[in-house]
C-alpha cells in the first residue's frame, strides 16, 4: 500500500512512520509512506498557505491553491488512484471497521489541516472522506494521520509477523479482547488464572471467549447491539457535477468508508460499476468516483 500525507509538519509524522512495526513494514515493502510539505506547493513567493477568514474571526484558514495543487501533483506521482482522506474533527469518527476498509485500498492520500482548518471549497472540490479521531480538537491533523496510518498498516498482510494477531484483538467481531498474562505466575499476590497454565487449548479458548463477552458487556455494551446502527445511510449521488456539491451533502456522504475498488470480497453492483468508472477516469477521478459510488 502507498500512503501519501500532505502536511505542514512532516517532522511530526516522521518518527511515527519510521519506528517499530510501521517502520519494519516499510522496510519489508508492505507499506510505502511519503510525507509532503504543503508549503512546497504554494505559488506565493513567501510560501504562504493560509489567510484570514472572510467575515472576520480569529485564526487563519488554509487556502485552496496550495492544497488543491498539492493533491493533483501528489496523485500524479503514482498511477494508482488514491482515496483522499481529510483529517478533521467534523468527520466520521475513526474506528477499527474504518481501518479495515482503508486497508483494502492500494493507495491513500491523507490531508492534514492546521490553524482554523480548510477553506470549505477544498472539501467541495476534492470530496475527500472526512475522518475524525474523536470529539476533541487538536492543533493539527498530524496525530490523527499517524493514528490512521498505524491502525491501517498493522492490518496489511505480513505487517505484524504473525497473521493471526490482528484477528484476536478488541473490536474484531465487535468484542473487546480477553485479559492477557505473562511471566511470572505470581506477582504481588496476584496469580495467573489456573486455566491458562493447564495447556488444554479448548478450555483456554472457552475461557477467553467468556472473558471477552463479559468485559464487552461490562465496558462496551454498545458493541453488542451495533448491527442495526451500523447500516449505512442511503447514498446521494452527485457524480455528474462534483464541484457543485453543497457542503451539507457531505454529512450524508460520511455515512460509510468505501472498500477498495474491485476489492475481492465486494461484488455489489455499485462496486463493480465503480471499478468500470475508475478504470475510465484516471487517478484523480478514480478516487472521487470510487468514494461516492461505493457508499
Ligand atoms: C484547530 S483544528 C480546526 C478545527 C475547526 N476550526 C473546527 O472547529 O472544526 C486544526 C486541524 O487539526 C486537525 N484536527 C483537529 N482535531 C481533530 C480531530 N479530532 N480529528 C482529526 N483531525 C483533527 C484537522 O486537520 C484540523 O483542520
Amino acid at each position: 500500500m502507498r500512503i501519501d500525507v500532505l502536511t505542514l509538519f512532516p517532522e511530526v509524522l516522521q518518527p511515527h512512520v519510521t519506528a517499530s512495526i510501521i517502520g519494519r513494514a516499510q522496510h519489508a515493502g508492505i507499506a510505502d509512506i511519503h510525507l509532503h510539505q504543503l508549503r512546497d506547493y504554494s505559488t506565493d513567493p513567501h510560501r504562504k498557505v493560509d489567510d484570514r477568514p472572510f467575515g472576520g474571526g480569529p485564526g487563519m484558514v488554509l487556502m485552496c491553491q496550495p492544497v488543491c495543487d498539492a493533491v493533483a501533483a501528489i496523485e500524479a506521482l503514482d498511477p494508482r488512484p488514491a482515496l483522499r482522506v481529510l483529517l478533521t474533527p467534523q468527520g466520521r469518527t475513526f474506528n477499527q471497521a474504518a481501518a479495515q476498509r482503508l486497508a483494502t485500498h492500494e493507495r491513500l492520500l491523507l490531508i492534514c489541516g492546521h490553524y482554523e482548518g480548510f477553506d470549505e471549497r477544498i472539501l467541495d472540490l476534492l470530496q475527500p472522506l472526512e475522518i475524525s479521531l474523536g470529539d476533541f480538537v487538536m492543533t493539527g491533523g498530524e496525530i490523527a494521520a499517524a493514528a490512521v496510518i498505524d491502525a491501517v498498516v498493522r492490518l496489511l498482510p505480513g505487517a505484524l509477523g504473525h497473521e493471526e494477531a490482528a484477528l484476536h484483538e478488541s473490536f474484531q467481531g465487535r468484542r473487546l479482547d480477553h485479559p492477557q498474562y505473562t511471566r511470572p505466575r505470581a506477582f504481588r499476590g496476584l496469580t495467573v488464572p489456573e486455566v491458562l497454565l493447564g495447556g488444554n487449548h479448548a478450555e483456554i479458548a472457552a475461557w477467553r471467549r467468556a472473558q471477552s463477552e463479559q468485559r464487552t458487556r461490562e465496558r462496551r455494551p454498545d458493541l453488542l447491539a451495533i448491527d442495526a446502527a451500523r447500516r449505512p445511510a442511503p447514498a446521494r449521488s452527485n457524480r455528474t457535477n462534483p464541484n457543485r456539491q453543497l457542503a451539507s451533502n457531505r454529512v450524508i456522504e460520511r455515512a460509510a468508508i468505501p472498500p477498495a475498488v474491485g476489492h475481492a470480497s465486494d461484488d455489489r453492483p455499485s462496486a463493480r460499476a465503480a471499478c468500470r468508472l475508475a478504470a475510465c477516469g484516471g487517478a484523480a477521478a478514480g478516487s472521487h468516483v470510487e468514494s461516492e459510488a461505493l457508499r
